[in-house]
């Protein structure tokens, strides 16, 4: 089984993501990598917030690289989880086809909360924002996790 997680820039959300399902996927046989829709940061580290919040939970995200989702995505992936609606359309909207948009949902889809679709955009805001999407995306990751 192999998933990729996808958000903008690829140093905040994502990664996160990647780094909470490998570390509850490491007796499995899955391969979890992340991508972002935008090219702004390929090749940075993941933002220091994620690394810290990360590493508050004992995940290590510093082996973690940006780089840019393409095509060849939907040929390397089973399943491909966008962290908000924008990112959703993205991905969408660079699909071949029926099969394509098949691997492609919503992260928060996976848990049963009707309250959010998206993983709020954390880059911009103060507090505890990372920590608000460690937590959604941890319940997620059990739900995905769980169905494995
Ligand atoms: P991410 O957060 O999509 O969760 O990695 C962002 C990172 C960078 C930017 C926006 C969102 N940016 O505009 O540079």
């Amino acid at each position: 089984m192999r998933i990729l997680m996808v958000c903008l820039g690829n140093i905040c959300r994502s990664p996160l993501a990647e780094g909470i399902l490998t570390h509850k996927t490491q007796d499995l046989d899955v391969f979890v990598d992340s991508a972002g829709t935008a090219s702004y940061h390929i090749g940075n580290l993941p933002d220091n917030r994620s690394i810290d919040i990360a590493n508050k939970y004992g995940i290590d995200l510093t082996d973690q690289r940006a780089r840019q989702f393409s095509e060849i995505d939907f040929d390397n992936f089973d399943k491909i989880y966008a962290m908000d609606t924008h990112n959703y359309s993205s991905i969408i909207s660079i699909a071949r086809n029926q099969n394509d948009r098949d691997k492609v949902d919503l992260i928060l889809n996976e848990t049963n909360s009707k309250s959010f679709d998206s993983v709020p955009d954390p880059y911009y805001g103060e507090g505890d924002g990372f920590q608000k999407v460690y937590s959604m995306l941890d319940k997620a990751c059990d739900m995905i996790v769980n169905k494995l």
